[in-house]
């Protein structure tokens, strides 16, 4: 039997994550929606799709979470966006209302599934889902390490005209701004990128990795970015689906690793079948440590205004 995944939120995020997987020949999708006709229309687009795409899923749409039950992972990229006159807590506040309903109703229906979260400002809203849940705290993860490592992979290959396969790149912390690109860690071809490329270019590439979403809501104008984000969402997918043991950076809950406790922030983790079967610690410089504690306290500010 073809396994299912729901993806709640039938936006850009969650139809481009659906099509990496139905594209992929990876799963059914049930995509979930509150706008009536979008994920029936998206869900049949795709489905339309696979006799081209030589897979041989099925896609649905619907409003209901009954359609959703018995599913192995469930992906929540339902909410809002900022806009003009919002604040930054209308928002948390917002998203943190629409997180936690749709994740109880679907986590109702199935009680085995991983989470993998979204939805914006992720590192907080993986915390709410694990809370509003129920389940343990590693059946419960957020997708930013996966898109802001590939940033920087990318941005890493452009320098150097090289393949972006064959360059491996670590960011930490919390997604955002206050990520932690770790230049030590990363390489090309195993060669360390810092004796390939001068420190000052080092520099202005995790810079750029660090503010990569707005430069794409400054290129598109509305929306912000979701290709890249549906592809990291789809890889997280894949490697829960396949049990595939795979190292990828993602949030995962803190229980006093890296000197820290109740809090979900991205940290290289084990993923397979169990979801976040174990996290890594690495050490860290003193200026990198420094860099992480700033970033963990930039996720717990946020949580506080919720109340956790
Ligand atoms: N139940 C289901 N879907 C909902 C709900 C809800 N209660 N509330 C909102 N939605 C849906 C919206 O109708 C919309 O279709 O969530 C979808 C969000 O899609 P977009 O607005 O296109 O946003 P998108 O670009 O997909 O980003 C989704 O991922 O990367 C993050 O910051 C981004 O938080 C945002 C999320």
């Amino acid at each position: 039997m073809r396994e299912k995944v729901t993806i709640i939120g039938a936006g850009n995020v969650g139809a481009t994550t659906a099509h990496w997987l139905m594209a992929r020949n990876t799963c059914d999708v049930v995509l979930v929606d509150v706008v009536e006709g979008i994920p029936q229309g998206k869900a049949l687009d795709l489905y339309e799709a696979t006799p081209v795409a030589g897979a041989s899923v099925k896609v649905v749409g619907e409003q209901d979470y009954a359609a959703t039950a018995g599913s192995s992972v469930v992906v929540v990229t339902a909410g809002f966006a900022r806009k003009p006159g919002m604040s930054r807590d209308d928002l948390l506040n917002m998203n943190n209302d629409v997180v936690t309903q749709v994740v109880k109703k679907a986590v109702a229906v199935s009680p085995d599934a991983i989470f993998i979260v979204v939805t914006n400002p992720v590192d907080v809203m993986t915390y709410v889902t694990w809370k509003a849940s129920g389940l343990p705290a590693e059946r419960v993860m957020g997708m930013a390490g996966v898109l802001d490592s590939a940033r920087f992979r990318t941005f890493l290959a452009m320098e150097l005209g090289v393949s972006p396969k064959d360059v491996v790149a670590f960011v930490m912390g919390g997604h955002g701004d206050q990520m932690v690109p770790l230049t030590r860690y990363s390489s090309v071809g195993g060669i360390p990128v810092e004796s390939l490329i001068s420190k000052e270019r080092l520099d202005a590439i995790v810079k750029r990795t660090r503010t990569g979403g707005g430069e794409i809501v400054n290129l598109l104008k509305s929306g912000s970015a979701y290709f890249a984000p549906g592809a990291s969402s789809a890889e997280m997918v894949e490697a829960v689906l396949g049990d595939q043991k795979r190292l990828l950076p993602v949030i995962a809950h803190l229980n006093g690793e890296y000197g820290e406790k109740d809090v979900y922030v991205g940290v290289p983790a084990l993923i397979g079948r169990g979801g976040v079967e174990k996290i890594f610690e690495i050490e860290f410089t003193k200026e990198e440590a420094e860099a992480f504690r700033n970033s963990v306290q930039a996720v717990r500010e946020p949580l506080s205004v919720l109340g956790f």
